[in-house]
């Protein structure tokens, strides 16, 4: 397997996630009883796996390589990624924060809550299209096999301590059995 295909099958679990989260919003936006326990779990699936895991392996080591690699265009490409990287961050934390005091919502954080999300959601969807479209194949094309050789070793490492495709699966396919139906 190569790194890249690593990173894509992320992406799918990924895409997942994203769409329980969706769901969450939809119904918490509606007036829906707040999903605590849900919620909790899918908020630490953004943390751990998708910020912890998933961007941690590509800032460290494809999007250098892509960026030392590639044409000047690539870089830029590189700083914009790098840049919704640490969105995507303040927005999980302001979820997070959202969550953790009450249980019960007004009418306005309600709204916040799901504008939240669907900022995440758009932000994470954007970078998986640019990273599939345009950085993963120059790092198949344009960085050296040997430097890539021990990048499913280096993200192996990673995953140990926030767990990693198998490990969020089965996490998350409770909520994706309640949510996605
Ligand atoms: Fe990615």
């Amino acid at each position: 397997m190569r790194a890249t295909d690593n990173l894509r099958s992320d992406h799918a679990l990924i895409e997942r996630g994203l769409a329980v989260l969706r769901q969450m919003a939809t119904h918490i936006e509606l007036g829906g009883g707040f999903p605590a326990e849900d919620c909790a779990l899918a908020l630490l699936f953004l943390r751990d796996f998708v910020i912890g895991v998933h961007l941690h392996k590509e800032a460290r080591l494809l999007l250098p390589a892509a960026a030392m690699h590639g044409a000047e265009t690539i870089a830029q490409v590189v700083g914009e990624v790098l840049r919704v990287h640490e969105e995507v961050t303040e927005l999980t934390h302001s979820l997070v924060l959202f969550w953790e005091p009450v249980i019960l919502l007004s009418a306005e954080e309600r709204l916040g809550f799901a504008e939240t999300v669907a900022a995440v959601v758009s932000r994470l969807r954007r970078l998986q299209v640019v990273e599939e479209g345009t950085l993963f194949p120059v790092c198949e094309r344009e960085v050296p096999v040997d430097d890539q050789l021990d990048w499913l070793q280096q993200f192996a490492s990673i995953e140990q301590a926030r767990g990693g495709q198998p490990v969020w699966r089965e996490r998350i396919a409770p909520l994706a059995a309640r949510w996605l139906v």
